[in-house]
């Protein structure tokens, strides 16, 4: 029996049905490519985030390079985002020719630190790009006010913060534009890479559209260069099945948050993950810090509960970014977050009742987390 990161088969069992019926009718409809459905999700999406517009994407890393592009970033320009990442942050920046300037995050909560951020403006930055890592949104107001200040744009990765909120505002409504990922192991995960940019912007939104589609709105004419990058029509019937759960399903992991912070706040040896103070949190992860790190995850793994490093090498260690020529020492806060006491407990979106075994030959540590699992999953360890 094991406890995985993610379970997905969980999730296909709630909306089987739905998506059979969905299925069959794009397979009768022939309507692979932007068929009704497509539109149909994106003004559900865009309703679901308080936002004007939506555009359904090939990927969360394709929607935050459409939406540099819309907004006209490229070579010249300086990007800055956090060193604390997933790699597809800075990527779209050097996709366009920009250049990444990374900072680091705030210890606490491991968000992108709004002092370092300020040190880090040159006349060439044109964007902050903060991420709204593990599920909680970046201070908004903070960066908001900076951005004003030296007239910068805002461009959100939101890709692990659907349904997240800040002070009661969702991602999307703080800045340009931001970019969602449906990956599959998100919180709005389709059966398939996916994305979607989010705007309150019409040129922006205008632009998204054209760039998505070889830089045309009108078939056989491009006006500007583009992708092939559209939210394919079946994963929209996957996605809009969802997203009617997605409220239950994020309330469901902060139910399930709540529980871990419970089950560990007694063990003086794991640092708790802290959340920001106006932030609704949908708890993409659950990251902890413990000691002896890779003790606690072989522990975990070992007895069939998933759990992984986020990030186990922060963006300027990793060779795809050597160019940027900043070693160890350059950004201490990421570096002791992805170094050896740092370990990401996924909080799955369900609870199935109560159960709680003894867990004879584990330790104390790797035991109370594998207890918290159960307590999450139901006796399934
Ligand atoms: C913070 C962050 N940004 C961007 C992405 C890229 O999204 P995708 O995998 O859909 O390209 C991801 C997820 O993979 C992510 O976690």
């Amino acid at each position: 029996m094991s406890v995985p990161l993610v379970d997905l088969k969980w999730q296909h069992a709630q909306i089987a049905d739905e998506v059979k019926d969905g299925m069959a009718e794009v397979m009768a409809n022939t309507a692979f490519i932007l068929g009704p459905q497509v539109a149909e999700f994106e003004s559900e999406f865009a309703a679901s985030q308080e936002v004007t517009h939506c555009v359904g994407v090939g990927s969360g890393t394709d929607a935050l390079e459409m939406i540099l592009r819309a907004l006209g970033v490229g070579p010249g320009d300086e990007v800055i985002a956090p060193a604390n990442t997933f790699i597809a942050t800075v990527l779209a920046v050097t996709r366009t020719g920009a250049t990444p300037v990374l900072v680091d995050s705030d210890p606490d909560c491991h968000l992108i630190d709004v002092d370092r951020v300020a040190t880090a403006i040159t006349p060439r930055t044109k964007v902050i790009m903060p991420v709204h890592l593990y599920g909680q949104m970046a201070p908004m107001a903070q960066l908001r006010a900076l951005a004003e200040q030296h007239d910068l744009l805002i461009v959100e990765d939101a890709a692990q913060a659907h349904g997240a909120r800040q002070h009661g505002k969702t991602a999307g409504n703080f800045g340009a534009a931001a970019a969602f990922s449906f990956y599959p192991g998100k919180n709005l995960g389709a059966y398939g890479d996916a994305g979607a940019v989010v705007a309150n912007d019409a040129e922006v939104y205008d632009a998204v559209r054209r760039i998505r589609n070889w830089g045309s709105d009108r078939k056989y004419y491009h006006p500007s260069k583009g992708f092939n990058s559209r939210l394919d029509t079946v994963q929209a019937v996957v996605l809009s099945a969802k997203l009617k759960r997605m409220t239950e399903w994020n309330q469901m992991r902060r139910d399930a948050a709540a529980r871990y912070d419970a089950l560990l706040v007694d063990l003086p040896s794991v640092t708790l993950p802290v959340t920001l103070p106006g932030n609704d949190h949908v708890w993409h992860l659950y990251v902890i810090r413990v000691p002896d790190r890779d003790r606690v995850l072989a522990e975990l793994n070992e007895r069939g509960i998933g759990a992984g490093i986020h990030y186990p090498i922060p963006i300027h260690l990793q060779g795809a970014y050597a160019e940027l020529g900043q070693g160890p020492g350059s950004f201490p806060v990421a570096e002791r977050a992805s170094g050896r006491d740092h370990v990401a407990a996924d909080v799955p979106g369900h609870h199935r009742g109560p159960a709680g075994r003894s867990c004879d030959g584990a330790s104390r540590d790797s035991r109370r987390l594998r207890f918290a699992a159960a307590v999450l999953h139901g006796p399934t360890i």
